[in-house]
């Protein structure tokens, strides 16, 4: 496969299918290519939270060989600055064009999570801490979630869709939930692209108000109507985001789009997935979180093999 210099979003691999199938051998076989990463080193960066990401990664790292650093940017580092020729006179203390060299004298790639703002939207899309970091860095850098992309989940769902669904082509269905905190788009927009390089009868839907990046939805089929668009589904997929017109709104928060085990009998009989962490009986009552069709649990198990076939394309030809 070509090169890929940095993995920021779906768009930077050159075949999609062809990483899942990565990501399935290596669940095959976790240590076949522990002699790829000998001698080198990945940096995590965390300025957010994390259960999932952080520990599968730090997983499919130790698989390849690799070592691992991790530091948490919202606690143990320097605050950073991103403005250009700015006067450093207030609480930020490390610009990032020396932060992204000085972790590159230590690490052979950095992955790095820095979630949305969700009150500045120009900031957010324009992925400023990923990009400033990937301007400034002298070695490869991985997406571990950002204000606007979730590659690595949306890979995982990818190789749990690919292993648990039978159906030639599935209807898969995303549908919005409740959430009493304004949640970003990140997981969203990259399920949705994953949805681009998959065989499905996709359709996205949401109460109105909650419209996602139209560049992102693209042609895909969208329905404010909920109970129709789960009719016939073989999966569905639930998650919150916050409004996007109203940038970082939460216009609703009523439990009448929950996913209960009543709605999911208007499905056939479909999987459920959802990327974790969920609020029992807000976003999903109980009765389908506990189901044996629900995936979410083999879906945080794959982001392992679906993060390992990234570092391995790094590793081989990055
Ligand atoms: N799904 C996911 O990214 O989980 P964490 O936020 O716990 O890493």
């Amino acid at each position: 496969m070509p090169q890929m210099k940095n993995f920021i979003t779906l768009a930077d691999l050159h075949d999609v299918a062809k990483i899942i199938d990565l990501a399935k051998s290596c669940k095959n076989d976790p240590f076949a290519f522990e002699k790829l990463g000998h001698r080198k080193t990945l940096g995590l960066l965390f300025f957010n939270p994390s259960l999932r990401t952080r520990l599968s990664t730090q997983k499919a790292a130790k698989q390849l060989g690799l070592d691992v650093m991790v530091m948490n940017f919202s606690n143990e580092a320097w605050a950073i600055e991103y403005k250009n020729k700015t006067v450093m006179s207030g609480l930020r203390s490390e610009h990032v064009k020396e932060a992204a060299q000085v972790v590159s004298q230590y690490c052979d790639f950095v992955a790095i999570r820095a979630f949305a703002t969700l009150t500045d939207k120009v900031r957010d899309e324009e992925e400023q801490v990923l990009r400033e970091f990937a301007e400034y860095a002298s070695v490869p850098i991985v997406n571990m979630e950002s204000a606007t992309a979730h590659p690595l989940q949306a890979l995982a769902d990818g190789l749990t869709i690919q292993e648990q669904v039978q159906v030639k082509k599935p209807k898969i269905v995303l549908s919005w939930a409740p959430h009493p905190k304004a949640l970003p788009h990140a997981v969203a927009n990259s399920f949705i692209r994953l949805m681009d390089h998959t065989e499905a009868d996709f359709v996205i839907t949401h109460p109105e108000g909650y419209d996602l990046n139209p560049e992102i939805v693209g042609n895909n089929k969208v329905s404010y109507n909920q109970e129709e668009a789960l009719h016939g589904a073989d999966v569905v997929y639930v998650k919150n985001w916050c409004s996007y017109t109203n940038y970082g709104a939460i216009l609703r928060t009523d439990d009448q789009w929950m996913m209960t085990p009543e709605k999911m009998k208007r499905t056939n009989n479909a999987f459920f997935m959802h990327c974790l962490p969920i609020r029992r009986n807000v976003v999903a009552a109980d009765g389908v979180l506990d189901d044996d069709k629900s995936l979410v649990i083999e879906q945080a198990n794959n982001r392992t093999y679906a993060t390992q076939a990234v570092l391995h394309q790094l590793l081989s030809h990055g």
